[in-house]
């Protein structure tokens, strides 16, 4: 499988490659994110290369597609959004905005884009694990139509059925 590039009226949501690497690491220790995205504390520089490593073979393997979500008009990273188990009815997102570009709609534009692609491989729920004071991430699922049906591990969970939108 050729890995899915996506576009958007203002993204490209395409694989990851070396140039990217510095934005993401930067990202991944904001201080702003990582406490919401990363159980072990902010990543090394060589940590987030063997990530973005691992990331791809995880997408050979067909298990996770990790896709940078780039400006269309200058290809820049501006975050990631992920889809884990992506070949099962259910699947799980996993996503974060570098901090100058949050609150544009760029995640909601992305997920939203993420979701049509899904549907087309037979995907029937997405669910989002949330850590609890996440209020950002809570209200971005919740704006696209998400809600939250449990808590686990102290994190909410939120779902979104699909199924009926097709139906
Ligand atoms: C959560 C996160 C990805 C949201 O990305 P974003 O690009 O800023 O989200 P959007 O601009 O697409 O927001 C869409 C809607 O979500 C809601 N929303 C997003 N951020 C919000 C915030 N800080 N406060 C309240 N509502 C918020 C709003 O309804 C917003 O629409 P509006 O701006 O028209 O009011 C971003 O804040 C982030 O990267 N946070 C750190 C990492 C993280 O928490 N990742 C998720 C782990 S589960």
């Amino acid at each position: 499988m050729s890995f899915p590039n996506l576009t958007t009226n203002r993204l490209l949501l395409r694989g990851f490659s070396t140039i990217d690497t510095s934005a993401y690491v930067q990202l991944l220790q904001d201080p702003q994110a990582f406490p919401f995205i990363s159980d072990n504390g902010p990543p090394t520089v060589s940590d987030v290369e063997r990530k973005i490593a691992r990331n791809q073979k995880s997408f050979q393997m067909g298990r996770d597609i990790y896709w940078v979500v780039a400006l269309k008009e200058s290809n820049v990273f501006i975050g990631y959004l992920a889809a884990h188990n992506f070949k099962e009815t259910c699947v799980s997102l996993s996503y974060a905005m570098s901090g100058q570009y949050r609150r544009r709609g760029f995640m909601k534009e992305a997920i939203s884009a993420v979701t049509g692609y899904l549907l087309t491989l037979g995907a029937e729920v997405l669910e989002a694990r949330v850590h609890a004071g996440n209020h950002a991430s809570a209200a971005l699922l919740a704006s696209l139509g998400f809600t939250r049906v449990a808590f686990r591990d102290e994190r909410d969970i939120f779902r979104q059925t699909l199924v009926s939108r097709v139906a």
